[in-house]
């Protein structure tokens, strides 16, 4: 299965799914990278994998709403040249709408690093997300695996992982500590669903 990987920054979570296909984790091959933000090390990360990277950055000229969709449609173009079966979202921080949502139904997760419902929805993104679960003193915190539906960090959830909120934790190292299980996550995700488009 070929699998299209959005994202926009770092990329760790995008490495862990080519070092699991690598160790033949999963049958599928990342296909395509595609990044909303340019010259980020995720591109890099594609690159010394051979993987094809695209730096598609969204029209400032549009207002919200019409450059979410035609970002969208762009990103629906590059999964459907490359035949992506899965598109994975992986630390990409553009709000997808449109026609990509109902023709990647059920084939379209995202990572977001919080326990959903909790946590999430516009403008909860990254370090924003760990510094709002220290603020309200949780005890836990973790990371959510879902599929992506027409709502922001709304769809049906498929894979959560916890960890504990310590004493003394900084944003930096409750996003490190939930980091860890992210990787894991993601790549649990990714086996489970091409593992399941096998059997159907
Ligand atoms: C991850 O923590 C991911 O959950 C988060 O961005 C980070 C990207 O890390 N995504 C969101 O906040 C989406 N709402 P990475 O670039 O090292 O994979």
């Amino acid at each position: 299965m070929n699998i299209v990987v959005l994202v926009s920054g770092n990329g760790s979570n995008l490495q862990a799914l080519i070092d699991a296909e690598k160790a033949g984790r999963y049958r599928g091959r990342v296909a395509a990278v595609v990044s909303d933000r340019a010259g980020v090390f995720a591109l890099e990360r594609a690159k010394n994998a051979g993987i094809p990277a695209f730096t598609e950055e969204p029209d400032k000229s549009l207002s919200k709403e019409a450059r979410r969709l035609e970002l969208s449609d762009r990103i629906l173009r590059i999964a459907e040249a490359r035949d992506a079966g899965l598109i994975v979202l992986a630390g990409f921080l553009s709000i997808l709408r449109g026609n990509i949502i109902n023709r990647y139904s059920g084939r379209i997760i995202n990572l977001h690093p919080a326990l959903l419902p909790k946590y999430g929805g516009e403008g909860m993104y990254g370090e924003k997300v760990h510094r709002a679960v220290l603020a309200a003193g949780e005890s836990e915190s973790g990371c959510t695996v879902h599929f992506v539906d027409e709502g922001t960090d709304t769809g049906p959830i498929l894979i959560r992982r916890t960890v504990p909120v310590l004493d003394g934790d900084t944003a930096e190292s409750l996003a490190e500590r939930i980091h860890r299980e992210e990787h894991a996550a993601i790549v649990d995700a990714v086996v489970t669903l091409t593992e399941k488009s096998r059997k159907s």
